[in-house]
């Protein structure tokens, strides 16, 4: 652990250093495919967050660099910052061989906003963020303070009611966390492997990850100074549209699975 570290983050850290080199070898990831020249950015973000040209972007918790590095290739000049020492190593590596322009910072999130020495115009995070943060009202502030006036604050994530609770084959609804923040009591989550790859016969494999519900997030940032715009819900298989404008509702599913926040520094 290192010095200061509490220990729901050094399980987290030991968990991440060890599936980052395990998600760039992962068809999930499909790297081979992005050193051709695909995007990992969907649709979604790239219509929600807007133009992104020449605008300096920061993509905090970024893993190893692919959406990151998927912005630049739309025009951003980017940064991309995680605490996980193994991301970030393979996240430098794929940028050099790509022969991208991107900085990648090893820091933890909680203290992203005393590493760096400008205000970003974009902080983007997505897709399996918030469960890893304990203290949301100290984080908005900290994406606030990393962002100029005017700056666009971008999150899309998965939905807290989906990390509650989920339906099973036969339609009942089964509870499996908290929906509501419980201080100081992380679920403790054991687990071979990840969302990209099973069995993999890990060391570490326990993680810490916490609960949020909706309202504490936006409350949080409203109050950090962000001025909403939107919050968007998704279900599973909605189809999110080119003009972003959500959404077609009426599919099979009729729970959230993501959400999504846009808002200006004010
Ligand atoms: C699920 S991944 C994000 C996935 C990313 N959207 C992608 O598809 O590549 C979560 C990331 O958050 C990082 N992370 C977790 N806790 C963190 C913290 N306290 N500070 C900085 N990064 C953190 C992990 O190292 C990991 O890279």
């Amino acid at each position: 652990m290192l010095a200061g570290m509490d220990e729901h983050t050094a399980v987290n850290q030991r968990l991440w250093d060890e599936l980052a080199p395990l998600h760039e070898a992962s068809r999930y990831y499909d790297v081979a495919s992005f050193q051709k020249g695909s995007s990992t950015l969907g649709a979604l973000e790239v219509n929600e967050v807007g133009d992104v040209s020449d605008r300096r972007l920061l993509h905090l918790m970024c893993h190893i660099g692919l959406d990151t590095l998927s912005w630049a290739h739309r025009g951003a000049k980017v940064t991309g910052a995680d605490f996980s020492s193994e991301a970030i190593r393979i996240a430098r590596d794929l940028a050099g061989r790509i022969g991208t322009d991107a900085e990648f910072v090893r820091v933890d999130v909680r203290e992203a906003a005393e590493g760096f020495d400008e205000p970003f115009d974009i902080v983007f995070l997505s897709r399996g963020v918030l469960m890893w943060i304990e203290d949301i009202p100290a984080w908005a502030q900290t994406c606030a303070r990393l962002l100029r006036p005017g700056g666009v604050f971008y999150v899309l994530d998965i939905h807290p009611v989906a990390l509650a609770i989920s339906p099973t084959e036969g339609g009942q609804l089964v509870q499996h966390g908290p929906y509501f923040h419980v201080p100081q009591r992380p679920t403790v989550v054991r687990k071979d492997g990840s969302y990209a790859v099973s069995d993999a016969g890990m060391t570490n494999q326990e993680s810490r990850e916490w609960s949020h519900s909706l309202g504490d997030i936006v409350t949080a940032l409203v109050r950090a100074g962000i001025r909403i715009e939107f919050l968007h819900e998704f279900a599973a298989d909605d189809q999110p549209t080119d003009d972003s404008v959500p959404v077609d509702h009426s599919g099979r599913h009729q729970l959230p699975a993501h959400f999504s926040i846009r808002g200006i520094r004010d």
